[in-house]
């Protein structure tokens, strides 16, 4: 059977490492889609269609061309505080726009693949298992639950992959991400202050991309969380980056998360049990440690 996998957010982190995996595939024909140019550093093996996720009419026509039998959705308005002072535009990225799609995927007969947040969670009890009841604390988190009702409610044919402080590395980036924005600073002598008071699981770009695709290719169905395996208070994940790349721990200041003022209140602590998805979709993600040591060679590929 031939795939046709139409993705959203192809600039993005986790949507350049899923052009990585898909292009030039076998019996798999990839129509990547982003706004504005294509910054993805490869062009070939796929097609490149320019698409603001707002613009309706624009998928309708996208849809009809090309007749996806998968959509990887995974562009979104990811910047947690502006979606805490923008209501508006998080609801017309994040749910308007999950809706239009999943109405045109259910008139296709596409499978469909979304991404999803840890911030559904109120994380006052974490690690989550997928049957755990969300409980979103900022604006954001809410946005990606409606969406994720949305989608149940509207099209059996789906999988639904949350996922949690994403890192990684690829050419022209979006937005930096903790691993990279803690090494840039140390290197460059800058104090950072990190909270104490949230714990995660760190996940590689390349582990959630391997997991999308796999969803994709089997057609899963429910709701899945895929992260790193390794549960830490983000000041931990701050000082083995320090530690990795030999740089001075001693710039890393501890703070709560109420002494950040942010906009938008953050759950405490989430991580996932990643047991369904080791067991339904054989997933295997890397310790931190083998993260680490791919974006290092990434980037000293990028910086060459
Ligand atoms: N990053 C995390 O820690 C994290 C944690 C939990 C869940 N997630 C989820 O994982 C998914 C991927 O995240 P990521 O880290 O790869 O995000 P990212 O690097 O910020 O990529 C998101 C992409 O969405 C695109 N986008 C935003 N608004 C758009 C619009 N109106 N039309 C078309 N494209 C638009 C952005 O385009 P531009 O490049 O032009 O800005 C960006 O390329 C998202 O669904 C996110 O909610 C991420």
């Amino acid at each position: 059977m031939e795939h046709r996998i139409l993705l959203t957010g192809s600039n993005g982190l986790l949507g350049q490492k899923i052009v990585n995996l898909l292009r030039d595939r076998q019996h798999t024909q990839l129509w990547a889609s982003a706004r504005g140019t294509n910054r993805h550093p490869i062009r070939g093996g796929y097609t490149y269609v320019e698409a603001d996720l707002t613009d309706y009419s624009r998928w309708k026509d996208i849809f009809a061309d090309f007749k996806p039998t998968t959509l990887i959705h995974t562009a979104a308005m990811t910047q947690v505080d502006q979606c805490e002072t923008d209501h508006s535009l998080c609801d017309a990225i994040n749910v308007t726009a999950v809706e239009q799609l999943t109405s045109l995927c259910a008139r296709y007969g596409t499978h469909m693949v979304h991404i999803s947040t840890d911030f559904v969670f109120d994380g006052s009890a974490g690690p989550y298992r997928e049957t755990d009841a969300p409980a979103p604390v900022n604006y954001y988190g809410g946005a990606k639950l409606k969406a994720e009702q949305i989608i149940q409610a509207s099209n059996p044919d789906h999988a639904i992959l949350r996922t949690m402080l994403l890192y990684g590395v690829t050419p022209a980036m979006s937005r930096s991400n903790i691993v990279l924005w803690a090494r840039d600073s140390l290197m460059k002598g800058k104090e950072i202050r990190v909270v104490t008071d949230q714990v995660r699981c760190p996940t590689l770009a390349e582990d959630l991309a391997q997991a999308t695709v796999t969803a994709a290719m089997r057609e899963a169905r429910g709701l899945y969380h895929i992260s790193g395996s390794e549960m830490m208070p983000i000041i931990d994940l701050a000082r083995k980056v320090a530690d990795f790349w030999d740089l001075d721990a001693s710039l890393i200041h501890e703070v709560d998360s109420p002494s950040l003022n942010q906009p938008a209140r953050r759950p405490p602590v989430t991580g996932f049990i990643l047991l369904k998805a080791q067991t339904e979709l054989g997933y295997q993600p890397h310790t931190l440690d083998q993260g680490l040591a791919l974006v290092d060679r990434q980037l000293q590929a990028l910086e060459a």
